[in-house]
């Protein structure tokens, strides 16, 4: 479900900036018969755009657990460009319609942003990393001594030992392709979770 509308939203949002981007250009550089043809074709599909937009969006924000000062600057910036753009297109003015358009990339840019710091969060997530290279050998539990795997659940060792083995391999044991941030994060996720 969470998955579906947000998919529906960012197609929404690809939309709606298109058409914005589009009517921006036409109205800067004085196409006005075509910012006109270009309005006409395409109001019906921007109603449905910003309507699924906003309410998807709104879906959304009931949908995350905590509000970070980013998201509510997007908001800022949304909702501030939309009343600027209508007067900017009704009134055919330049500056106010590129102010507006500047606020709308300033929203966009601030959502990959946050979008890619979400990311990298996952991606120092220790225990996805340990099951996705580890567990073959080691098991969810430590206990699976695949090819002579040591046992993590008894281990001995401290996080910097752990994190050395992980990057530079032990014995038997190769190392495993991953920065230091995820190695750490993983040997973390070892000393707190799998270590008896
Ligand atoms: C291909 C199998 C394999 C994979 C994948 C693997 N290991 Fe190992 N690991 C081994 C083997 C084999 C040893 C025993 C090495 C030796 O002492 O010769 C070992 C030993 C270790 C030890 C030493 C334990 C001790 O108490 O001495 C640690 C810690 C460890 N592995 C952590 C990890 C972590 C964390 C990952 C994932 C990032 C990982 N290993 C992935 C096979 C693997």
């Amino acid at each position: 479900m969470f998955s579906t509308i947000l998919k529906i939203h960012s197609i929404s949002v690809i939309i709606f900036f298109l058409i914005y981007f589009i009517k921006t250009l036409l109205l800067l550089s004085n196409a006005n018969d075509k910012l006109e043809k270009f309005k006409s074709y395409t109001k019906i599909l921007e109603m449905i755009v910003s309507v699924s937009f906003l309410l998807t969006g709104i879906y959304l924000i009931t949908q995350i657990p905590e509000i970070k000062a980013m998201l509510i600057i997007k908001l800022i910036l949304v909702f501030a460009s939309i009343p600027l753009a209508v007067i900017a297109y009704k009134k055919r003015h330049k500056i106010l319609a590129l102010v507006s358009f500047m606020l709308i990339v300033t929203a966009y840019g601030l959502a990959e942003m946050s979008r890619t710091q979400k990311v990298s969060e996952e991606v120092a997530d220790g225990k996805t990393l340990y099951e996705t290279s580890c567990a073959m050998c080691h098991g969810a539990d430590g206990k699976l001594g695949i090819a002579g795997a040591s046992d993590l659940s008894i281990t001995q060792l401290q996080q910097g030992e752990v994190v050395n083995i992980i990057l530079n391999g032990k014995g038997g044991m190769q190392k495993v392709q991953m920065t230091e941030i995820q190695a750490n994060a993983v040997a973390e996720y070892v000393l707190k979770n799998i270590k008896k």
